[in-house]
């Protein structure tokens, strides 16, 4: 049985009015995130631990609670915008505008592409969780991606906002962003990769 089973369970025989959120129930939307004995998990992906008999679940961390274990997602999401977290191509670019296969700019980025926006590394991440402005893990992470691309025009604005008061230079390296994420993806070398970017440029 998986955590998001288990709510289901409890909103059909106890509490109907529980509130908690979901949609593709297979990894992919990043709405299911909460926090199972402490841990950031996807509740659709995270089975119910069988050696206690209870266990304790809290809304992602770092943002405002809504409901039970519903939150407002807006700050995460805000701080997404500021990296301006889309292709922006440079002028002239003819289609179709690939990165080489099997180059090492396709690897670096497929490394670090699959991010569903599931907040678990910002819940994780102290340093996000205590201060509204820290651009956070995941934002990161997708401007890293973008920095990365040579079919990119932005990198210069995404590197400003990396190298600001709330960029690269506010990340501790506890690694609690990479250790959670349910993607298997590692934003606190997006961040590495970002500091060394931010020094060449
Ligand atoms: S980097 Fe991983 S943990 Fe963070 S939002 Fe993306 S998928 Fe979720
Ligand atoms: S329900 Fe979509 S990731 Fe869990």
């Amino acid at each position: 049985m998986m955590v998001l089973d288990l709510l289901l369970a409890i909103q059909r025989e106890h509490d109907a009015c529980i509130g908690f959120r979901f949609s593709c129930r297979v990894a992919m939307c990043g709405t299911c995130t909460l926090r199972l004995d402490g841990r950031s998990v996807l509740a659709c992906q995270t089975p119910v631990p069988q050696d206690r008999d209870t266990v304790r679940l809290d809304p992602v961390a770092g943002l405002p609670v809504l409901r039970d274990l519903v939150v407002d997602t807006a700050p995460f999401w805000r701080e997404w915008a500021k990296v301006t977290p889309y292709l922006v191509p440079h002028d002239g670019l003819t289609e179709p505008a690939v990165v080489t296969p099997d180059s090492d700019e396709r690897r670096l980025i497929d490394a670090s592409l699959d991010c569903i926006g599931c907040a678990a590394c910002y819940s994780s991440c102290a340093v996000a969780a205590g201060s509204r402005d820290f651009v956070g893990p995941a934002a990161l992470n997708r401007a890293m991606v973008l920095v990365a691309d040579s079919r990119d025009a932005a990198a210069e604005q995404r590197l400003a906002v990396a190298d600001g008061a709330g960029g690269v230079d506010r990340c501790h390296y506890v690694y609690g962003c990479s250790a959670v994420c349910p993607k298997g993806l590692d934003p606190a070398a997006a961040i590495r990769y970002l500091r060394k970017s931010r020094l060449k440029s």
